[in-house]
């Protein structure tokens, strides 16, 4: 059975919300899925996993969470050349640059980028949720 991970960063719950839906997307396909604060996520086990779905709020100023999620998911990419890989997070104040920015770094990276980054403004609702399930779908299809 394949199996998938989902990599999340959330400080107040709301990217973690979308997680767990990504993750019951991918179950919904029937395969596997490990679910993973960054914090908890060892990079060296990016091989391990058909592909991997990664969750950050939109942090600094339009940026990814440097401390815990960027290290881990820097170090992952490399690791992903030809496997799918979906993005997603919540945002608060602003328009979603940091989705456009990560995204547009990960379109020239060597991974297949299965669909636009998911954002969803603060805590997800009913619609963005369904959005989540969706791209976990996508990404274990
Ligand atoms: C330190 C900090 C910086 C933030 N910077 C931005 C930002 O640049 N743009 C934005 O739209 N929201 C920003 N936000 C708002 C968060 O992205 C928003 O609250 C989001 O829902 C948090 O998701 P989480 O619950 O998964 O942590 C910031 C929040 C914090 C705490």
């Amino acid at each position: 059975m394949s199996k998938y991970a989902v990599v999340y960063w959330s400080g107040t719950g709301n990217t973690e919300k979308m997680a767990f839906a990504v993750a019951e997307g991918i179950r919904a396909k029937g395969a596997e899925v490990g679910i993973f604060h960054a914090a908890e996520f060892n990079p060296s086990q990016t091989g391990d996993y058909a592909g991997i779905a990664f969750g950050c709020p939109s942090m600094g100023a339009e940026e990814l969470e440097a401390d815990e999620f960027e290290p881990v998911y820097r170090a992952a990419m490399p690791q992903l050349s030809g496997k799918p890989v979906a993005l997603f997070g919540s945002y608060g104040w602003g328009d979603g640059e940091w989705m456009r920015n990560w995204q547009e770094e990960v379109e020239q990276a060597s991974c297949n980028l299965i669909a636009e980054g998911l954002i969803a403004n603060n805590e997800p609702d009913e619609d963005a949720l369904a959005a989540c399930r969706a791209l976990g779908e996508k990404l274990a299809g």
